[in-house]
């Protein structure tokens, strides 16, 4: 199996090697910490040996109800939010054409997202879509308690027992929550789900490799098996006895980290191929919900180019230098398409004749990471391959062991996210929420 390559020679110039040396002591402490689970956060480790040690019978049921409901459904609403939505998000949307949804014909139900918003007129304009459409839904919480997905799914719970009667929905409803705690678990064993359970020692931003990511993944019609192998090998990649050299999530983590040190604040995750755009989303979560605390973290941030060069791209070539980037380079496109050549030449562009369209974004790729290094942007690059189930197992797993190892390096909790509940509170006391009686008090005070 080829495999995802991190670059980091760009990168040096702002920082030295022996910078990135330097922390290599550092990352072999957080590597051993999140091993011999001694450091902080340690209730949250499921997810290190989560790819070797998925079942057989665990993947042959994930696709068997994924089956299910391909069997029943044209369209599956996929419901959650945050950890319980980006990685699938993720995923689909970079395995998927992108025009598939206009497709009169497709193999595979359309998964569409709630509950990852309040947004009213989002849920008005879903729920008048799935009008007398023939749906179903996944509904992930790992709380099962969480305001957003749990608003999305009385209503779509609703619509869908008015559509089909409640016996048929019974079937076309997958909840992933759980073992025993939450509403959701109660409601899914009142009225007699299917559920999957998400462990819990695996925190929401780390489950893409549970039945949050991989039931959603494996209905769209993806390859979870292939997924899980590109995990696997990757897990191996970066195992505990592989030398720092040589261990991809080890250089990240120290290099991002020895950037950090030298001033750059902020990380973008820069993307050349639009499929990938919600795979940032899933990253920007797991570092930033991961790192920013104590008044410490990288802010991660995300740019599709060169879409954003049309946009960004002047903040990021001149604007101040407390950045670096860090490109997703994809090798192999899915398709080929030609720039054809024409008589009259009026656009100018017969140069790039005979040229593939790929071929022009990669000189604009190459172009950039000259100009951005060149305006004091130090610049990471991983290559890969293709976008495949594979090559996404992969990376999932890389930029998941980085950030655990960066976290200890920056001397946080990577595992905890103290930090949302602040919104929540307020928001329930605003709401007059029962059990909030004091802090409404106290809020009215203040508005
Ligand atoms: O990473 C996290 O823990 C969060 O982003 C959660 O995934 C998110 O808040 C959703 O929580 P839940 O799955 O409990 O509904």
């Amino acid at each position: 199996m080829k495999s995802i390559e991190l670059n980091i020679e760009k990168a040096l110039g702002t920082v030295s090697k022996s910078d990135v040396f330097a922390l290599q002591d550092k990352a072999a402490n957080g590597i051993e910490m999140l091993h011999k689970g001694t450091g902080k956060g340690n209730d949250f480790l499921g997810w290190l040996h989560l790819p070797s040690e998925i079942t057989e019978a665990h993947l042959a049921d994930l696709e068997a109800t994924a089956q299910q409901m391909k069997e029943r459904c044209d369209i599956v609403v996929v419901i959650g939010i945050g950890g319980s939505y980006l990685g699938a998000k993720a995923v689909i949307e970079a395995l998927s054409d992108t025009f598939e949804f206009l497709h009169h014909e497709h193999k595979n139900p359309i998964v569409l997202f709630a509950g990852q918003n309040i947004g009213e007129d989002y849920l008005y304009e879903l729920q008048t879509l799935l009008k007398g459409k023939s749906f179903g839904i996944v509904v992930i919480s790992k709380s099962g308690t969480t305001t957003e997905p749990a608003i999305a799914f009385r209503l779509l719970k609703e619509q869908l027992e008015a559509q089909v009667g409640k016996e048929e929905a019974k079937h076309r409803i997958v909840a992933i929550t759980d073992a025993h705690k939450g509403a959701l678990r109660k409601l899914a064993d009142t009225e007699g789900y299917k559920t999957f359970v998400i462990a819990d020692n695996v925190g929401g931003r780390f489950s893409v490799l549970t039945p949050v990511g991989l039931l959603p993944i494996a209905i769209a019609g993806f390859d979870i098996r292939a997924l899980v192998a590109g995990a696997v090998a990757m897990e191996k990649a970066c195992g505990e006895e592989v030398p720092f050299e040589q261990n991809p999530a080890a250089i990240y983590a120290a290099t991002r980290n020895a950037l950090y040190q030298s001033g750059k604040k902020v990380e973008i995750l820069v993307n050349f191929n639009p499929k990938l755009h919600y795979f940032a989303e899933w990253w920007k979560q797991l570092y930033g919900e991961s790192e920013g605390k104590d008044h410490l973290g990288i802010f991660p941030a995300s740019v599709d180019f060169t879409t954003d060069l049309h946009s960004m791209g002047q903040w990021i070539q001149e604007g101040e230098r407390i950045i670096f980037e860090t490109v997703l380079s994809v090798a192999q496109m899915k398709h080929t398409v030609t720039i054809p050549s024409d008589q009259e030449n009026l656009d100018g562009l017969n140069y790039l004749a005979g040229k593939r369209v790929d071929e022009v974004n990669k000189m604009a790729e190459l172009g950039t990471q000259i100009a951005h290094v060149d305006g004091g942007v130090p610049n990471l690059k991983i290559v890969v391959p293709e976008l495949t189930e594979t090559y996404l197992g992969q990376l999932i797993y890389f930029f998941e062991k980085a950030c655990g190892i960066s976290g200890y390096i920056l001397g946080v909790n990577p595992f905890n996210q103290p930090g949302v509940e602040a919104y929540k509170r307020n928001m329930f006391a605003l709401l007059n929420k029962p059990g909030y009686e004091e802090e409404s008090k106290a809020i009215q005070a203040r508005i």
